[in-house]
């Protein structure tokens, strides 16, 4: 079948259909635990593909305000031990069961990407935008996993503030841990979310409030 998206002589009609194709997928995408997630996961290739979509946020004046490291498949045990010394910083009396939970955490999921948020001073581009844009580049990710065929979800955790995390990542004084995102293969979905609430949208009209 061809595909719209390389066939530059698709019909105006023919992007449509596809579209409504993808924004179906869109409302319908849902996030999996990342304890739920199994192999395989996404190959190195497709890790390419979901950043390279994700460079296509909206990103004013290209100040690049994401990046992403991919743990590497051999570090889930190091990652493991940055977990436990980061909980034993917010708690120097965590232990036992706690600390084994912590450290499943780091083993969950075929892929882990940590998303980074870095915030620039600029006179144009107040930090707000800054951070939406990397929300954004986190959620083209989550919906590019999505169209492949994964599940994922965007997880964080008051240990992505600590000293420690941010020691282990190499983060810059402007930068922040937002998330990681787990993704692999999905178990049961968890169901198509119903409709949104009506506010979400609605008209501006000085003096009224209405709905569309
Ligand atoms: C940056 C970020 C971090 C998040 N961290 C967590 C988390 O640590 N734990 C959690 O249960 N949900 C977290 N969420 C929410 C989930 O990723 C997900 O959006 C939520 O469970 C709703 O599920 P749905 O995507 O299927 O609607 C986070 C979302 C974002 C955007």
């Amino acid at each position: 079948m061809a595909s719209f998206l390389t066939a530059s002589n698709a019909t105006v009609p023919e992007r449509k259909a596809e579209g409504l194709a993808l924004l179906h997928r869109m409302w319908s995408r849902r996030s999996t635990p990342p304890r739920h997630l199994t192999e395989p996961g996404p190959t190195d290739e497709e890790i390419r593909m979901l950043v390279r979509a994700a460079s296509r946020a909206p990103d004013h004046l290209h100040l690049s305000p994401f990046r992403f490291m991919v743990i590497h498949p051999d570090a889930r045990d190091a990652l493991a031990d940055v977990f436990v010394a980061a909980d034993r910083e917010l708690d120097p009396a965590i232990m036992g069961e706690q600390l084994d939970r912590t450290r499943e955490k780091a083993h969950h999921a075929p892929v882990l990407l940590a998303v980074i948020s870095r915030v620039q001073a600029n006179d144009t581009v107040p930090e707000i935008e800054q951070r939406a844009s990397a929300g954004a580049a986190l959620g083209y990710v989550l919906l590019g996993a999505d169209l492949l065929g994964y599940g994922a979800m965007a997880v964080s955790g008051r240990r992505l503030t600590t000293a420690v995390m941010r020691s282990a990542f190499g983060l810059a004084d402007n930068e922040d841990l937002l998330c990681f995102i787990g993704i692999g293969t999905a178990g049961k979905s968890r169901g198509v979310q119903s409709e949104p609430d009506a506010d979400l949208l609605q008209t501006w009209l000085p003096g009224s409030r209405q709905t569309i």
